[in-house]
């Protein structure tokens, strides 16, 4: 029986595994991880993660062929093929601070890799991870091997938060890149063979090393790029009455560019786009391409710069302050059908709002309070380094209630902000959330979820990003 061991029981390794097993009944699926309570979690009725159609998979696998252990050396030791699926994030200090990767993680992996390994494996990058690492890897592997073969191949990660489960069981492809000596390839092959059980064979791509690691990082950016340029052109939208829906809807048709990733909002956000391109840029940097790396970095600024134009708005049109006024958050995840929180919009609009001494009242179906409070005590970039939490001031937590309803955070409030494009907030009624509202009442959708005339009917002052102007928002201020 083939032997398969991850390092790293995240939002990654643990849907990533669950399916493997599932779909290779002959393959003995262990997923490590230095945290006992992620473990733990794997292991309970209660999973660590919110993933539609993950608990099915796991109940499905879980003591017959997919196990969940703490006991990371032992399992590495027994694997052929180990992943490495840790947190790869933007480094805080030192050199490259702010852009690049962060690869302790990955570096004490392979350390303790060497140390425990006593038979040949295979040692597989599922971590997106800055190109040229398994280069680092290879060096870190061989110069403590005792003798031992290490095959170090990058098969990167394309799923979505969301829709894991859906997008590993079809995937668009399936990527693995290795050196093109004799060894690598037969570890290619064998990790093929892995996939090959249920994703058909013209979808498994096989390249280069480098090739590999780096289409990762340009995947990220150009889906990232996307809804950047729709959110840009969405500026334009509300300065000139143009409705974003219609320009991308007509823009989406030409089959060269297609209708996916061209929906305006808040802003992305995610564990991934802005850490991939900032260590991106920083690579561009260090090889000497600094208009590269200038190109890539205004996606990241264009979407700072919509999450701060969201708060403006809300800002001006509320009579140019929200200090004491009651903002109801409706949505705090990043993405709906997740209850990850990693960069999600919602933490700097939130912050932006209690910056101007907003009181907000926050809901979201997935996400605990106890989670809300820590990423707003959070410094940028921080959310990956537990050592740096910091509690909330206590006048910024006295600001800040959470809710687990969406009636009860908007009661009182002057103002709704859907930030999150949860399929319930469709549904709401909004009829009565008006009633118990103060007047004027607004509502700001930072997802396009409601429809702007329905609520304007209802008595709301609404403003849609990319959409037509109310009168009220034409006659206040401009925003920057
Ligand atoms: P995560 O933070 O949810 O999971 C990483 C896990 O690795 C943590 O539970 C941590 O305790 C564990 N870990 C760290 N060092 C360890 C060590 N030395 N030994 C054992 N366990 C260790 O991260 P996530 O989201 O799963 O991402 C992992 C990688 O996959 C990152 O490089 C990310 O960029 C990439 N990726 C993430 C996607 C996503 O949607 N979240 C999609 C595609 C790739």
């Amino acid at each position: 029986m083939v032997k398969i061991c991850c390092i790293g029981a995240g939002y990654v390794g643990g849907p990533t595994m669950a399916v493997i097993a599932l779909k290779c009944p002959s393959i003995e699926v262990v997923v490590v991880d230095i945290s006992v309570n992620r473990i733990n979690a794997w292991n309970s009725d209660q999973l660590p993660i919110y993933e539609p159609g993950l608990d099915d998979v796991v109940k499905q696998c879980r003591g017959k062929n997919l196990f969940f252990s703490t006991d990371v050396e032992k399992h590495v030791y027994e694997a052929d093929i180990i992943f490495v699926s840790v947190n790869t994030p933007t480094k805080t200090r030192g050199l490259g601070a702010g852009k690049a990767a962060d690869l302790t993680y990955w570096e004490s992996a392979a350390r303790m890799i060497a140390d425990v390994s006593k038979s040949d494996k295979i040692v597989v990058e599922k971590s997106t991870v800055p190109v040229k690492t398994a280069e680092a890897i290879e060096k870190i592997l061989t110069h403590n091997s005792k003798g031992i073969n290490f095959s170090i191949l990058s098969n990167p990660e394309f799923l979505a938060e969301g829709t894991a489960i859906q997008d590993l069981f079809k995937p668009d492809r399936v990527l693995i890149g290795g050196r093109e000596t004799p060894t690598a390839q037969k570890a290619v092959q064998a990790l093929k063979q892995v996939y090959a059980q249920w994703v058909p064979e013209d979808r498994i791509i096989t390249s280069n090393l480098w090739s590999a690691e780096l289409s990762k990082l340009a995947a990220n950016a150009f889906l990232a790029q996307r809804i950047s340029s729709v959110n840009a052109i969405s500026a334009l939208c509300e300065a000139t009455g143009a409705d974003v829906t219609e320009v991308a809807y007509s823009v989406g048709k030409d089959s060269r560019i297609g209708p996916k990733f061209l929906n305006a909002s808040v802003g992305f956000g995610g564990s991934c786009f802005q850490k991939d391109i900032l260590n991106l840029v920083y690579i561009c940097e260090c090889n000497g391409l600094p208009e590269v790396a200038n190109y890539w970095k205004q996606v990241i600024k264009i979407n700072d710069y919509q999450k701060n134009r969201f708060v403006n708005r809300i800002v001006s049109s509320m009579f140019n302050t929200v200090s004491g006024k009651k903002i109801a958050v409706l949505g705090f995840a990043f993405k709906k059908d997740t209850g990850d929180t990693r960069e999600t919009p919602a933490i700097d609009v939130c912050k932006g709002l209690l910056g101007d001494k907003a009181k907000i009242s926050i809901y979201d179906p997935q996400v605990t309070e106890d989670q809300i409070q820590r990423d707003l005590a959070l410094n940028k970039f921080d959310w990956d380094h537990p050592v740096h939490l910091q509690p909330l001031s206590p006048t910024a937590a006295k600001q800040v209630s959470v809710t687990w309803d969406a009636y009860e955070a908007a009661k009182d409030a002057h103002g709704v902000c859907i930030l999150t494009e949860w399929d319930e907030f469709k549904k709401l009624d909004y009829q009565s959330i008006y009633e118990n509202m103060q007047k004027p009442a607004f509502i700001f959708d930072g997802r396009n979820v409601i429809d702007p005339e329905k609520l304007r009917k209802i008595g709301f002052i609404v403003y849609s990003i990319g959409k037509p102007l109310d009168a009220w928002l034409k006659d206040m201020p401009a925003v920057a």
